[in-house]
């Protein structure tokens, strides 16, 4: 795996993140979350239901931003970027497969995967080909002109994904995306995803499923909004938890043990 992020660069920075939602009672869906990720590591979070896995996700993406705390995404703090500055950082360099696919329903599955490439310039026979590219790299090249309604929710999850690497992200944040899928084609996708982060892509995946977790260096578990632990499987310890630090050194400060439940 592509865990030689020894130089110490850091993808993900969180520095006491929260997210509190203001309704009758307060909801602090994420809670006082400092994490890092380095660069090219691929971690895996786990929780229960409404533990803050979405919120988490959606919070790194730039899809929201956070009441409490800091984020940076490759050293960018993300809170003193303009809405179009932010919008052009996640239509660039991240990758966001959703947990309910947002996949738009008059368009065929080509037209969804090119649909992220507002950013370029390419013309539409380029986009089209970049579409039929990434459709074929998971297994759905005789699909192109499907809507989604003509295909399965399994071939929709993998659609979302094609869709979320159409700009070649250096981020990739995936939202259950073996969530419902048959073993195969979890395989299917998991290999994919591990050949991504060969290739030095940071990825980022919510799983219920520890079969699926497995797959990655790191696993953060989250309760209640709150991190819980961080479980190292692999060598590489480019993840962290506890205060960000300026500068190099990623896999140093406050970093938890592995726990030693990797099996
Ligand atoms: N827009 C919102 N307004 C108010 N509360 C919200 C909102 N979105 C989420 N929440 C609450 O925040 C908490 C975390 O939700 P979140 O969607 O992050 O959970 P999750 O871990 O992704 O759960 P699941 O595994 O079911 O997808 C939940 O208690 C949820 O009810
Ligand atoms: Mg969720």
């Amino acid at each position: 795996m592509a865990s030689d992020a020894r130089d110490g660069s850091i993808a993900v920075a969180l520095e006491n993140v929260g997210r509190t939602y203001q309704l009758a009672k307060p909801v602090h869906a994420v809670e006082d979350v400092s994490l890092t990720l380095g660069e090219g590591s691929f971690t895996a979070v786990m929780g229960p239901s409404g533990s803050g896995k979405s919120t988490l996700m959606n919070l790194i993406g730039c899809l929201d931003t956070p009441t409490e705390g800091r984020i940076e995404i490759g050293g960018r703090s993300v809170e003193t970027l303009s809405d179009a500055q932010r919008a052009r950082l996640r239509g660039t360099e991240i990758g966001f497969v959703f947990q309910t696919f947002n996949l738009m329903p008059r368009l065929t599955a080509a037209e969804n995967v090119s649909l992220p490439m507002v950013f370029h310039d390419a013309v539409d026979q380029d986009r089209r080909e970049r579409a039929r590219t990434l459709l074929e790299r998971v297994g759905l090249g005789d699909r192109l002109d499907h809507a989604p309604s003509e295909l399965s929710g399994g071939q929709r999850q993998r659609v979302a994904l094609a869709r979320a690497l159409v700009n070649d992200p250096t981020l990739v944040l995936a939202d259950e995306p073996t969530g419902n899928l048959d073993t195969d084609t979890e395989a299917e996708i998991m290999d994919l995803l591990v050949e991504l982060n060969d290739e030095g892509t940071t990825l980022l995946v919510v799983t219920h499923e520890r079969t699926v977790a497995e797959y990655a260096d790191h696993v953060v578990h989250l309760l209640d909004g709150r991190l819980e632990d961080v479980e190292h499987l692999g060598e590489a310890r480019d993840v962290s938890v506890g205060e960000v630090i300026e500068g190099d050194g990623a896999g140093e400060i406050g970093e938890l043990d592995g726990t030693g439940e990797s099996s």
